[in-house]
């Protein structure tokens, strides 16, 4: 299968940015640049307060919603959690797990990243699943090894048909927020090896046919470098998808 079959996606990560007011206006916006722009898959992920009026923003428009996390269990005492139901009832199609973010700061685990994966599909979510070394981890030349790790660990127990609703984000921890991107050939480096690894569990039509991001400071004036290598399908944005004309650029740079 060659990259132009693989489905190009397109998703804003809007970490604690935007009220529900603000997440209304901007996703007017963003909808107005991805018309018409069937190349690729338009995402964007808000805060969880914001889903409500991010879904009726988004309706009708090319624009899909998803939210930054979710917990593993249906329901109980988990205080300050968000279940795989509450996210569909609000409109939320895709989730990102493991987001780097979470694992520096909020315990999230290769375990826990694998438990919210296994509820997030059996729930019918779409994931965005983010992997990616540390500076430290690259300086000491095991890269590759920490992708592989945590995308195995994330996919244990899931089979080749839940896989298809699996997206995975290489995100090196060093390039997110820092303004210093990985370089294309670093980038599609690692998606290679991500792709490798999925087609050692999955066969190689399946890991063909599997959409691989790269996201950390990809932006309106590098992202159609990166978008040009043969294993990056697409791209997870944090800072410019709060700029409805540089997620524009980039929206036009996966057509
Ligand atoms: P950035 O964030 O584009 O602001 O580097 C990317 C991400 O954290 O998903």
């Amino acid at each position: 299968m060659k990259k132009s079959v693989r489905k190009a996606v397109i998703a804003g990560n809007w970490k604690m940015n935007k009220t529900p007011s603000e997440a209304s206006e901007l996703i007017k916006q963003i909808a107005e640049k991805a018309e018409g722009k069937n190349g690729c898959e338009v995402v964007l992920c808000v805060p969880f307060v914001d889903l409500c009026a991010a879904s009726d923003a988004a309706k009708g428009t090319n624009v899909k919603i998803g939210a930054q996390n979710v917990h593993f269990e249906e329901k109980g005492a988990f205080t300050g959690e968000i279940s795989v139901s509450m996210l569909k009832e609000v409109g939320a199609e895709y989730v990102i797990i493991g987001h780097s973010e979470r694992r520096q700061y909020f315990g999230e685990s290769n375990e826990t990243v694998n438990k919210r994966v296994k509820a997030a599909l059996a729930g019918g979510l779409k994931v965005i699943l983010c992997v990616g070394e540390t500076l430290d981890e690259r300086e000491k030349g095991i890269t590759g090894e920490t992708v592989s790790v945590q995308t195995k660990i994330a996919l244990l127990d899931v089979d080749s048909e839940a896989l298809k609703n699996v997206i995975i984000a290489y995100e090196p921890v060093w390039a997110i927020g820092t303004g210093k991107t990985a370089t294309a050939d670093q980038a599609q480096e690692v998606c290679a090896k991500i792709r490798e690894v999925l087609a050692d569990k999955y066969g190689n039509d399946a890991a063909e046919a599997t959409t691989i991001q790269y996201g950390g400071s990809m932006n309106a004036a590098n992202a159609a470098e990166l978008l040009a290598k043969v294993d990056i399908d697409g791209g997870l944005i944090g800072g410019a998808s709060l700029k409805s004309e540089d997620f524009g650029v980039i929206i036009d740079a996966a057509q």
